[in-house]
């Protein structure tokens, strides 16, 4: 198998990737208080070594009061910023790029478990994913604080050094939450169909826009599937995933991160195109696959403990495929390459036999 066409540069705007292979986000817990430490450095800096082209770091909390009620999950606060220099001076000294993702857990936050736990959660309807009341819903000017948070957040990263910003709008969290019909239950015209809940998100992502100007790098992570209901979709036909795009791109995102669980499970009936290949096929943006790439068993059966074990080559048979058919231009690998630092090299060397499984002791231990 040659799987050399995953070894070509990818250019995004004035950003050129040696080769396809990316570190999606994934949070690690190194950032005690907020603060980036020299693990989170060492971490990433190994993974850039091992040859992935992008890291995507993990969910940031943005410097909103309720962004997050995790106290070990990395801050965009200003007391941080002298720990992310420190993980950006690793990446780049080892010739790597990075992404900061912009998180705001909306109705996820926990009060109880919050540093401050006077703060309320909100969230667009006061809903969390199952549909139960938790925290308050947005105010006016919670929407405006918000919005001008990522933008921050987003702004303070470019004038940091970073090479772009990814704005998680996956997987049950504050954007998403806008994005779902079953927990945007709004009436002032950020709610109702699809192009009400497309509102909030597409300001969030303009107001970034707006802060970084023309040339910096947005990524914009969406999913159908939310952590506790995989049955789940935002958009229920291709023509939805179309008006999603269209409505982010216009407001500036220039790469869509399409997330799934597994990579080559087909979306809609009729087709065996994947998430990823229906994001691709309505829009001229980049677009990220991600999903058991390498492993033969998803996120939650490991998050549930299980090990997941490499699928050597014949796993990547059916990526090449897709790649070739144009389903999308990057790909992330995430516990494949906690597992395996070197992964990306192994995987180009054709050297498949030492790709090391991912197991339970990587969500807590890294090589
Ligand atoms: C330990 C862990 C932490 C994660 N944290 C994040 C995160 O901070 N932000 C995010 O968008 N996804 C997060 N994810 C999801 C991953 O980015 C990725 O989509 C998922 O692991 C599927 O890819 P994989 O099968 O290659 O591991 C996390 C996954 C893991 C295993």
């Amino acid at each position: 198998m040659d799987l050399s066409p995953l070894f070509t540069p990818f250019r995004i705007g004035k950003l050129e990737l040696p080769n396809r292979f990316i570190l999606p986000a994934m949070q690690r817990e190194l950032a005690p208080g907020g603060v980036p430490g020299q693990e989170m450095a060492d971490y990433y800096r190994r993974r850039v070594e091992g040859g992935l082209s992008l890291i995507i770091g993990e969910a940031t909390a943005i410097n909103h009061p309720a962004s997050t009620h995790y106290t070990k999950y990395a801050r965009l606060t200003p007391a941080a910023l002298e720990g992310w220099q420190r993980v950006l001076d690793a990446v780049k000294g080892a010739g790597g790029k990075l992404f900061v993702q912009l998180w705001h857990q909306g109705a996820v936050r926990k009060e109880q478990l919050a540093p401050n736990p006077q703060v309320r959660t909100i969230s667009p309807s006061g809903l969390i994913q199952t549909g139960e009341p938790v925290g308050l819903a947005m105010t006016a000017k919670d929407l405006a604080d918000v919005r001008d948070a990522f933008a921050e957040g987003a702004e303070i990263a470019k004038a940091m050094g970073f090479d772009g910003v990814e704005i998680h709008g996956a997987h049950g969290y504050l954007l998403d939450q806008f994005l779902w019909h079953e927990t945007n239950l709004r009436d002032d015209g950020y709610g109702g169909d699809l192009a009400g809940r497309l509102r909030y998100p597409c300001e969030v992502v303009a107001a970034v826009r707006a802060a970084v100007g023309p040339d910096f790098p947005i990524s914009f992570r969406m999913s159908q599937w939310k952590e506790r209901k995989f049955e789940t979709r935002v958009a229920a036909s291709p023509q939805e995933i179309g008006l999603i795009t269209a409505a982010l791109r216009k407001a500036g995102v220039d790469i869509f991160h399409a997330s799934t669980r597994r990579f080559w499970i087909p979306e809609f009936e009729g087709s065996d195109r994947g998430y990823a290949g229906w994001v691709k096929s309505t829009t001229d943006a980049a677009v990220i696959t991600v999903g058991s790439v390498g492993l033969n068993n998803d996120i939650m059966s490991s998050l549930y403990g299980e090990d997941a074990g490499s699928t050597g080559a014949d796993g990547l048979a059916e990526l090449l495929r897709r790649f070739e058919r144009k389903e999308f231009d990057l790909v992330a690998v995430g516990r494949a390459a906690l597992g395996d630092s070197e992964w990306v090299r192994k995987v180009r060397d054709g050297r498949f036999t030492e790709l090391k499984p991912f197991t339970k002791e990587n969500l807590a231990f890294l090589t």
